[in-house]
């Protein structure tokens, strides 16, 4: 029996999760969802979320994944046969998430041969939209734009060449070289901000909390969804890399490091961001509710206009976009491992082939629908049913199953085996929590959806599509599971996991 891969040490789990965690979720996505969703109000239920959704969550991840030793599909299948569409349904949510998370990479890598002329002069909407992206009609599909391919191209060749190498010479190698790396240019990025004059008032605005807005739903769902996205729950990630984790691998004091690590970046990020936001309104006289778009809007818009205007911008702004790039890679990469990690164990293949079959597939999807003239709307259509719902559902999914299999006690026992800090009452209450808070906002959004769909003024394409890409990942979950319900795990993979059992 060939034996299966492991981490070469705790350290270098501990910064491959990490690494999956600190992504363009932190810095790029977290302070706009911050600022949209109020402030200082959005803190609060997000950190409840870290610390009674997240945390729980990662080590039910954790833990099933060094339990079974398997990718998703088959270390569900394990839990209980007809639960393995759960874990091919992650697949399918990594495939998209994936897919398009690629596409922002590459355009914080043009970013970075931007910034040393300040590439957008005056106007980095303009040069943004109109330019580099020239953004078209949303069905405007397969009109190219030659810069975005390239350096596409250049993301998948860097991730599928980390791929190739495996765990250790792989994943692990490349995150020791790019943590120390991330920590090293955003922490100049982020000294540099709080220097600006100015940078209280952008704090301000990202601390001040807008109570009206607590009691909102949309806001607790989004605090979620956001936990989920930058821990990277809900999806697998965390099974899969687990499941390259010695059998008595300490669980609980990393799940906290890593939580910790990543919302400490997160904050980071935050107070950076709104450190430049607070100058710029300061410097263009505008109040910083008018500056602020969301997501793509900050990065690649208001935050080069900054640039422009201060001193030292061409350098911050390559070692901004590096970082950026940075982060991406090293959580892409864990994205990846979900099928590769799936479809190696499910089906006995070897790192090779699934390079060959599913990576070179997962980058050619990616270059043939987003460097277009739509792929902008694309990248929003599916973000928002990959990170508003997907994750979000993907996790519940976990811990219904858990509890409903009457599984969770031997999970908890399974942690406990090796871990400093016992899983217990406190560990069953949060999960269960989580769960009862997720099946509320969904059921009050699903509902706002559906109120949406006749108001004239929301555009129903987004939410079409928001379903349908939806409804495909949760069918390709089924489908897989009727096709491979009478077939066995193959036997290599089955004796690691009765091995485990
Ligand atoms: N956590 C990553 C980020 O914050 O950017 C994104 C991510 C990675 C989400 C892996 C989900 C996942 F499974």
């Amino acid at each position: 029996m060939k034996t299966r891969e492991t981490w070469g040490t705790r350290a270098g789990f501990i910064l491959a999760a990490a690494g999956s965690a600190i992504g363009l979720g932190n810095i790029w996505r977290f302070p706009g969802e911050a600022y949209e969703f109020g402030g200082g109000a959005f803190l609060l239920p997000y950190l409840f979320a870290i610390l009674t959704a997240g945390i729980p969550l990662l080590l039910l991840e954790y833990t099933i994944g060094r339990k079974y030793r398997l990718g998703p599909p088959s270390a569900f299948r394990s839990i209980y046969r007809p639960a393995e569409g759960i874990g091919w349904w992650q697949n399918a949510i990594a495939f998209f998430l994936a897919t398009f998370y690629a596409v922002i990479i590459a355009w914080a890598l043009s970013y970075v041969f931007f910034s040393p002329s300040l590439a957008w002069g005056d106007d980095a909407g303009a040069f943004f939209g109109v330019e580099y992206l020239r953004a078209g009609e949303p069905l405007d599909f397969f009109e190219y734009r030659p810069a975005m391919l390239g350096a596409l191209a250049a993301v998948w060749a860097v991730v599928l060449l980390i791929m190739a190498g495996g765990v250790r010479k792989g994943l692990e190698l490349a995150n020791r070289i790019c943590i120390p790396l991330l920590l090293v240019l955003f922490g100049v990025v982020v000294v540099r901000a709080l220097t600006l004059e100015g940078a209280a008032e952008g704090l301000n605005a990202f601390f001040t909390p807008q109570w009206d807005k607590i009691g909102d739903y949309e806001i607790w769902l989004a605090a979620y969804a956001q936990v989920f996205f930058s821990l990277s729950i809900g999806m697998g990630t965390m099974i899969a890399y687990s499941s390259y984790l010695k059998k008595h691998s300490e669980l609980s004091t990393t799940a906290v490091t890593v939580g910790f690590a990543n919302s400490s970046f997160e904050l980071l990020a935050g107070i950076g961001v709104f450190s430049v936001l607070g100058f710029m309104s300061g410097e263009a006289d505008v109040p910083i509710d008018q500056l602020v778009g969301t997501g793509g809007g900050v990065a690649f818009v208001t935050f080069p206009t900054i640039l422009s205007q201060m001193p030292g911008g061409a350098f911050i702004g390559v070692l901004f976009f590096a970082t950026l790039v940075v982060a991406g890679i090293t959580s892409l990469i864990s994205m990846v491992i979900v099928p590769f990690s799936s479809f190696e164990d499910r089906f006995g293949w070897s790192r090779k082939k699934s390079v060959l079959v599913l990576g070179l597939p997962m980058a050619a999807f990616s270059l043939l629908i987003y460097p277009t003239a739509n792929g902008s709307s694309m990248v929003d259509a599916v973000d928002f049913a990959v990170s508003g719902y997907g994750l979000v559902l993907g996790g519940l999914a976990t811990i219904v199953l858990a509890f409903a299999t009457g599984k969770i006690k031997a999970l908890a026992a399974e942690a406990n085996r090796t871990s400093m800090l016992k899983l217990g009452n406190v560990w069953y209450t949060c999960l269960a929590l989580t769960a009862v808070v997720l099946v509320y906002t969904l059921y009050k959004s699903i509902q706002g959806q559906i109120a949406d769909l006749s108001d004239p003024d929301v555009p129903n394409e987004l939410i079409y599509i928001n379903w349908g890409v939806g409804g495909a990942m949760i069918l390709f979950g089924v489908v897989m599971t009727a096709v491979l319900y009478r077939r066995p795990i193959p036997e290599r993979v089955e004796e690691a996991a009765a091995a485990a059992a």
